[in-house]
């Protein structure tokens, strides 16, 4: 079996002008939120990124007729026929987004099964949340083989208190109220532009529901909804990863798109370290020129509107070449630092002690044989590789392929040596 992996190579300060594509963290729950309607939607600006190519057959395997065109960023996707309430293990394991059809099947059919998520469901990255709050609501759950089933013959609404602002959590109970006659309130809901994004889709199907400070969300069940069309949101985290590429190649980018108002704090970082930002107007578009001597920052991941969580390996990547000594500490997950170890393969230094990272800024990294351990960490890890000395190769691709759609096509279009190969 061929190997796939990603050679990266010293490059050339990253310069030009980039389009973003949609929110990679906005597509799921907005696909999966359709199952609440009987009609044909339409989503643009979709990002065909591998977990929305699998969103795409889970939605089918419920009877969901799907029309895609990649080249368009388009999906129409119409739920007149859905006939199945069950995913399966095998989609189940690769996608934990797919937990978010069980607020949508329990709201429409009162019924859904699902294959438990890869991994112990109590342990880490639990549901703990959503199941508590779906039984809060009058739904039955039992662990069945290696399926979990959710039945109600008649949901009623309540009053959910998180107690950590989970994205997830938050989507899955506003999907499940929505169809929920009565008032269920969130308290200690997430606030992250993507859940702002779902809320706008949910409204314009017809659902009912408010925000109030400082972080709850009332929704006002009604007893139908209508399909949509909705053009998915600009993606930050994508819009941070190239930034972030600019800067640790000592480049110039303009992200006409950027939605630079939800990313006050990561933007903060970049000026401490001595970039130079300007924005565009109404609180979209950034541009970056690097500086050629960029300082230590310390940051902590939090909630929105903190410093998110999917930017802290990428930034880490950046603060491995900064001058003086920076401070991350991961407080969202408890397991996101595996990029450390891959890092430190190419010559940087850092330590660990718990959750926070030491770094220490060196003045070179050096190419190194890396495997990618998740997502974001797949994105720190090539841009470590834009401005190591040699070559550096990425195994682990298959995490970069679900959640990036087109990242190594953009750095390529901005002079970035990066490229995908199979040996
Ligand atoms: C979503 C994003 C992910 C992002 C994260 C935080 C998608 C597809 N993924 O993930 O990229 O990093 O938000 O912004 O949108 N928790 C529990 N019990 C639960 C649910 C969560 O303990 O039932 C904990 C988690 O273990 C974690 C924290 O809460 O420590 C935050 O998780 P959550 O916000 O739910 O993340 P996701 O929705 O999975």
């Amino acid at each position: 079996m061929s190997t796939e992996y990603v050679l990266i190579e010293q490059s050339s300060p990253l310069k030009g002008t980039v389009s973003l594509t949609g929110a990679k963290n906005a597509v799921s729950p907005i696909m999966a939120s359709l199952l609440l309607t009987s009609g044909k939607n339409k989503l643009t600006n979709v990002p065909f990124s591998d977990d929305v190519r699998l969103m795409i057959k889970l939605l089918e395997s419920l009877g969901a007729e799907v029309k895609a065109d990649e080249s368009l960023h388009t999906l129409e996707i119409d739920t007149s026929h859905i006939k199945s309430q069950s995913i399966g293990p095998d989609i189940m394991k690769k996608m934990r987004a797919s937990i978010l059809v069980m607020g949508p099947l329990l709201a429409r059919f009162g019924f859904v099964e699902v294959a438990l998520p890869g991994g112990c469901v109590l342990g880490a990255r639990p549901i703990d949340y959503h199941l508590k709050a779906f039984a809060k609501m009058g739904v039955k759950i039992e662990a069945k083989g290696e399926y979990l089933t959710a039945s109600a013959q008649k949901m009623h609404p309540t009053h959910c208190v998180l107690e950590y602002p989970s994205v997830g959590a938050t989507e899955n109970i506003m999907m499940a109220a929505v169809l929920t006659p009565g008032t269920t309130r969130i308290t200690n809901a997430a606030f992250e532009p993507e859940v702002l994004d779902l809320i706008e889709v949910l409204k314009k199907m017809g659902a009912h529901i408010a925000t109030f400070p400082p972080a709850t969300i009332e929704i006002e069940g009604v007893t139908t909804l209508q399909p949509v069309e909705h053009h998915i949101m600009y993606d930050r985290l994508e819009a941070g990863s190239l930034l972030l590429a600019a800067a640790i190649t000592g480049g110039e980018i303009h992200l006409p798109e950027a939605p630079a108002a939800s990313m006050d704090v990561f933007l903060a970082k970049l000026e401490e370290m001595g970039h130079q930002l300007s924005y565009g107007d109404k609180g979209t578009g950034v541009a970056l020129k690097a500086t050629d001597s960029p300082k230590a920052v310390s940051f902590r991941t939090m909630p929105y509107p903190g410093f998110p969580t999917d930017l802290q390996a990428p930034m880490m990547a950046a603060l491995c070449l900064a001058s003086g000594k920076s401070f991350v500490d991961e407080t969202v997950f408890e397991n996101r630092l595996m990029h450390v170890r891959e890092l430190q393969k190419m010559g940087a230094q850092i330590e660990m002690h718990g959750h926070t990272a030491t770094i220490m800024g060196v003045d070179k990294l050096f190419g190194a044989a890396v495997i990618a351990p998740d997502i974001r960490a797949s994105c720190a890890l090539i841009l470590a590789g834009l401005v190591a000395e040699g070559q550096t190769t990425m195994t682990g691709t298959h995490h970069l392929k679900r959640g990036y759609a087109g990242l190594l096509e953009k750095l390529q279009a901005l002079g970035g040596k990066a490229q995908l190969l199979h040996e």
